[in-house]
């Protein structure tokens, strides 16, 4: 540790803000873990359904709280978002390490090989080809389109976003010819993804729609995939990648009950069966759950990365409390990830298929 990091690092040990290797922050993270493990326990034992929650995914906004989630979180300041994610597809979601515990575990791939690999996982199971016109919502910083681009000389995507940092960034890598999102095959809508936006699209124009980790903001399931249908062409196909628990976390669906809703306004984890029920326009081709191990490697990289970068963010960036918030952030993303060796907790896939 260079003194500049260690004086900083003091200076919020001071304030009661301990970071990834120390044993107050090991001690808190294995308590919260350990209450989670004893919540999901008892949910396995007790499972309770949406209906028992008088909960429906097909009614309600289609996409919750976005200006309030673009507040909260994803309007955050840039040099928080660089400060721990990976440098290639500056990627917002999980990253795969492998199929099972042992694999996660034992994997020895960085963060970007292990992102690369999160979206071959992808590509293989969506079936991509590589000349199809694609539609991406909640594109982020453009990670699924840089791979995609730079994989495939005849793809086209559409990716929007309502994030004003991430529309900056992608307009400033638009400018550059040699960049994949300047090779004039991405197209970048900025608004909201809803029922008004896609009125402006033009019907039979993408071959697919894609979203990766953006559903946790939808509740309104059955109008993402009748929205969905009016832009795809005929046999046009979906994937979705987004989090979720093999049972219903009663408090994981009201974010106004948990810190979920203080980093994410509105947002909610589903369980995984949910979304493969929604067949009113489509065929469900395929439907995976992917260990959330995975995830858990992914927030303890990006939490290192974080930290690592704290004498460049403490101060110039932002102030104790803020720091405290994002610390947090990331070791409750941990924690919930992390018990039964994720088997309960991690991220689904679903294919659609567009019925003719
Ligand atoms: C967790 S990030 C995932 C980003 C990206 N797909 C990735 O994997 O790197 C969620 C994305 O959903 C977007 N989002 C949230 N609400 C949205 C809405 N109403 N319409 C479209 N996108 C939305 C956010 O701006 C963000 O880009």
């Amino acid at each position: 540790m260079n003194t500049s990091t260690a004086q900083t690092t003091q200076r919020l040990a001071d304030a009661g803000i301990f970071g990834p290797g120390s044993e107050e922050l090991a001690l808190y993270e294995s308590r919260l873990t350990r209450y989670f493990e004893r919540e999901y326990q008892r949910l396995e034992a007790e499972p309770v359904s949406l209906e028992d929650l008088g909960i429906s995914t097909a009614e309600g906004p289609v996409m919750e709280e976005t200006e309030a989630l673009m507040d909260s979180h994803y309007d955050e300041k840039p040099e928080f978002f660089a400060s721990f994610l990976d440098k290639h597809y500056q990627a917002y979601s999980m990253a795969y390490y492998g199929d099972t515990p042992s694999e996660i575990r034992a994997s020895t791939a960085s963060l970007e090989q292990a992102q690369k690999a999160k979206f071959e996982l992808i590509t293989e199971r969506a079936g991509i080809v590589g000349h199809e016109r694609i539609f991406n919502i909640g594109c982020g910083f453009g990670s699924l389109e840089t791979y995609l681009l730079e994989h495939y000389p005849n793809l086209e995507i559409t990716g929007i976003t309502p994030s004003k940092v991430q529309v900056a960034y992608l307009r400033q890598r638009m400018q550059d010819p040699d960049d994949p999102l300047g090779s004039g095959r991405f197209n970048l809508i900025y608004g909201m993804f809803n029922r008004q936006l896609v009125n402006t699209l033009r019907a039979f124009s993408y071959d697919m729609v894609f979203s990766v980790g953006t559903m946790e903001h939808s509740s309104n399931m059955r109008e993402i995939n009748a929205l969905t249908k009016k832009i795809l062409v005929i046999n046009g196909t979906s994937f979705h990648h987004f989090i979720t628990s093999m049972q219903a976390i009663p408090q994981f669906l009201d974010p106004t009950k948990t810190k979920i809703g203080l980093y994410f306004p509105g947002g909610r984890v589903w369980p995984h069966d949910e979304f493969a029920r929604h067949t009113e326009h489509f065929d469900l081709a395929g439907h995976w759950f992917v260990n959330g191990l995975n995830y858990w490697r992914t927030l303890d990289e990006w939490h290192h990365r974080f930290w690592n970068n704290i004498p460049g963010l403490y101060g110039p960036v932002f102030d104790t409390d803020a720091i405290a918030h994002w610390n947090n952030y990331f070791s409750l993303c941990k924690a919930v990830f992390a018990p039964q060796d994720g088997n309960f907790y991690g991220n689904s896939h679903y294919l659609f298929k567009l019925r003719s």
